[in-house]
């Protein structure tokens, strides 16, 4: 048996490796033949350090390789080596951020980001939790909202009221999880219809809204997406404001994935209007790099998020204290709750405001390369317009031009150098690449393009 420190060094070894490592994404296998391939079977005997090791390195070389800039098939591509090192230190230091006392550092941290955060939304006070996702925050939006507008709620219940929300046709998908467990129904997510270039329309929404009224529904949430997950599209975020405070609605922003263009000075007037909104989602693993899951719900205002989740017998854990104010867990879903601040907050700390402002600027300007090049590429046509980090596009001289981009991507899995994914938009299927790595040069798109109408050509 491996002494901890001997352990540890194998895994850290193979780390370093993988960093390293494969520039490719890495094949991917049917599950049975990966089911050969790995030693999963658990037995009545241990396995010995040997197989240990050969598991860890299967694990690692089987795994898609999301730190090569050729993975864009996600909103996540990298990590940033300060968010890794502190996603180290929460590990080892493995506590809970539901109380001060346990948690000090991880508390503090924790607030200072948030306050910090909230600045560049426009909010000079307000409040926030860290959370396990944009899903999660989404339906922490949803929650606050409810239980600040309607506090009965909370204790009560729904009673006979039919509570109705809003989101674009183009909004993710969690927020009909959210109302799903919110016990609302998810036929009460009323979908709002979109422009050809995915931004809510609202006075699309206007009406909804006033029909919902017109049914005796008791409308409630309206989240605007700052950065659709298919088209990177922005709602007008200023606009649905005037709607919302006129039929006294909460507005949520779901920033998961465009909340970080707040940090650019040239690029924040794509959520013109942000300052205005109750509340807002904020992925920083996506496009900052930080690493699953570096995840915030921010409110601007003070008291709700906490009035909104305490709730139950936790004096075993939350006892009256001059400390007691700084503990977290009251206004978390949570109990135990991984330290994800510090691995942001160490980031933020080497690269300042500027250097994060510099790396989602320079991430917009290989996106605008990318456009460039499909552009000038008379084979390939783009679906939308965009100013975001999101490119969709195809080959266009095709008679199932649908069909051959999910054969030409399931060919470039097989192969294992590009992981890219696809989507449908009004009947039309196309290939969706996503710019989020900082590493990512035009060399690798320019290849990754290349191959994509060679094997449309041979494929088609
Ligand atoms: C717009 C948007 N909101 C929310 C989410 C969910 O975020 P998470 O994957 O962190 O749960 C996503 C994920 O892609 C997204 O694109």
């Amino acid at each position: 048996m491996k002494t901890v420190q001997e352990l540890l060094k194998t895994a850290y070894q193979l780390t370093l490796e993988h960093l390293s490592g494969r520039p490719h994404v890495g094949s991917l296998l049917l599950p049975l033949e990966l089911k050969k391939t790995l030693g999963l079977k658990l037995n009545s005997e241990g396995a010995s350090d040997d197989v240990i090791q050969k598991e860890m390195s299967n694990f690692l070389s089987f795994s898609a390789n999301t730190l090569t800039p050729q993975f864009q098939n996600q909103l996540f591509s990298g990590l940033n080596p300060y968010a890794l090192a502190g996603d180290w230190l929460s590990t080892i230091i493995n506590t809970t951020m539901a109380t001060y006392e346990a948690s000090p550092v991880g508390t503090l941290v924790e607030k200072e980001l948030i306050q910090h955060m909230n600045s560049f939304v426009g909010w000079k006070s307000g409040d926030g939790i860290m959370v396990t996702g944009g899903s999660n925050s989404n339906l922490v939006g949803m929650l606050v909202a409810r239980n600040t507008l309607f506090p009965e709620t909370k204790t009560k219940g729904l009673g006979n009221k039919i509570f109705t929300a809003f989101v674009s046709e183009e909004s993710h998908y969690s927020f009909d999880k959210a109302v799903n467990l919110m016990g609302l129904g998810t036929k009460n997510l009323i979908k709002v219809p979109a422009d050809k270039n995915g931004a809510i329309i609202p006075s699309a929404l206007r009406q909804k809204i006033q029909e919902s009224i017109a049914r005796g529904e008791t409308p409630f949430f309206i989240a605007a997406t700052a950065g659709t997950t298919v088209l990177g599209a922005f709602d007008p975020i200023r606009e649905l404001s005037v709607i919302a405070k006129e039929f006294e609605i909460w507005l949520h922003v779901d920033g998961a994935w465009g909340g970080s263009t707040l940090l650019s000075k040239k690029h924040r007037h794509l959520m013109a209007g942000v300052e205005l909104a109750d509340s807002m989602t904020w992925d920083t693993h996506k496009m900052l790099g930080t690493g699953l899951i570096s995840s915030f719900f921010l409110t601007r205002h003070t008291n709700a998020l906490r009035a909104s989740n305490d709730s139950g017998d936790g004096n075993y854990i939350f006892h009256d204290s001059e400390n007691s104010i700084w503990d977290t867990g009251p206004a978390s879903l949570q109990c135990g709750r991984r330290i994800d601040a510090i691995k942001v907050w160490l980031m933020w700390k080497a690269l300042g405001d500027n250097g994060l402002e510099d790396l989602v600027n320079q991430l917009f300007i290989k996106a605008d390369r990318a456009r460039d090049l499909i552009a000038r590429m008379p084979e390939l046509e783009l679906m939308f317009e965009s100013h975001m980090l999101n490119i969709c596009f195809r080959y266009k001289d095709s008679k199932d031009p649908d069909k051959l981009v999910i054969n030409v991507r399931q060919k470039l899995l097989e192969e294992g150098h590009h992981f890219v994914n696809y989507s449908t938009r009004g009947g039309k299927t196309f290939f969706r690449m996503i710019i989020a790595n900082p590493e990512l040069e035009e060399s690798h798109t320019r290849n990754f393009l290349e191959r994509i109408v060679t094997l449309s050509k041979e494929m088609n």
